[in-house]
């Protein structure tokens, strides 16, 4: 027997109940997503007397970034490695946009560049510094790997980046300046061999420690983790020449253990994933180095790309034998096993 008393507005009261607490929690959900918003949304002032100083310039991520942040009107040093990335650049910025030639492995290069950079910042100090510049070859199987394959790559993405970034720390504090770190969705999964992961997991762990120490005095520091984009760093025709040098130079019993037709199988898997993967609109990337350097509160870390959003970086919080899979599909099997 139902009662007047266990209804409200004619429907029993333990239903309604329920739809009034699920309602509360929505409501909760979205007062929080709406602050948050709000929160991430906050611009900072006096972009006209801000420099940035971004690594790897010549192509890519930093050159798109480069245009662009000289297009909201900071102070903008490009670093690229040649000479005529840089006067490719000049020409098509602004006069305001300087640029400046870095090789981030050569210590008496980056030194040169803080001295330029100390130069046009003055009293002011350095707002921002992307570290940017970055190689992907060699990369491939690690078997196929001497330790110096490791080293080329862990020199540009990771030492390199150190150096710049402990040289850049007085002038970053003088500013209570940012840092953006550019990782990669590779800096939380390990799909592939070489020192490209290894240095990008570096990244991580570099930025993490940077963000917990420099917070005292005012310093802000973003990882951006890209998932696959059209770069010098997926070009695939020299991915797959570089394979090519790894593989004449195997022993013959390894190169056996592969079987013949491997490299071109790998070939194939890779050029086939990465057609699928890597998109050509790399402002998704540069759109979260801006909000790094413009937003009153930048965020600790960025997933740019629909790929690193849904399915990277999601994966790298699932098992490992999840991960193993995915490049098990995704990568051919050695003849031996
Ligand atoms: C960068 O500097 C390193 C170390 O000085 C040198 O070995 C390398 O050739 C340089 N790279 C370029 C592209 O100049």
């Amino acid at each position: 027997m139902v009662t007047e008393a266990e209804h409200v507005l004619g429907i029993p009261a333990q239903v309604f109940t329920c739809v009034l607490s699920y309602t509360f929690l929505l409501i909760v959900a979205a007062a929080v997503f709406v602050v948050w918003y709000i929160r991430d949304s906050l611009k900072v002032d006096d972009i006209d007397k801000k420099h940035v100083f971004v690594t790897g310039c010549d192509s890519g991520f930093g050159n798109l970034v480069a245009k662009q942040l000289d297009r909201q009107g900071f102070h903008v040093i490009a670093a690229c490695l040649t000479e005529s990335g840089s006067t490719d650049l000049r020409t098509a910025a602004s006069p305001r946009l300087k640029t400046v030639l870095l090789n981030v492995t050569d210590s008496a290069s980056i030194e040169r560049a803080v001295e330029m950079v100390r130069r046009e910042t003055g009293e002011r100090g350095l707002y921002g510094l992307i570290n940017n510049a970055g190689r992907s070859i060699p990369i491939g199987p690690t078997e196929w790997m001497q330790p110096e394959d490791f080293r080329k790559v862990m020199d540009v993405n990771l030492m390199g980046l150190i150096e710049v970034t402990l040289k850049f720390l007085p002038l970053l504090k003088k500013a209570k300046g940012r840092v953006v770190n550019v990782a990669s969705i590779l800096g939380r999964l390990a799909l592939v061999g070489g020192g490209y992961c290894l240095s990008k997991w570096g990244v991580e762990c570099f930025s993490d420690s940077l963000r917990r120490d420099m917070r005292h005095f005012g310093i802000k520091v973003s990882i951006i983790e890209p998932g696959f984009f059209k770069t010098a760093v997926t070009r695939l025709d020299l991915i797959e020449a570089d394979l090519q040098r790894l593989w004449d130079r195997l022993p013959s019993d390894i190169r056996n253990s592969y079987g013949p037709k491997y490299l071109e199988e790998y070939n194939k898997a890779q050029s086939f994933s990465m057609n699928i993967l890597c998109s050509s609109d790399i402002s998704k990337v540069t759109s979260c180095m801006q909000h790094a350097l413009t937003a009153k509160h930048p965020r600790t870390r960025y997933g740019a790309g629909w790929d690193a959003k849904l399915f990277w970086i999601p994966l790298s919080y699932l098992p490992a034998f999840i991960g193993d899979f995915v490049v098990d599909v995704l990568l051919p099997t050695p003849k031996q096993c």
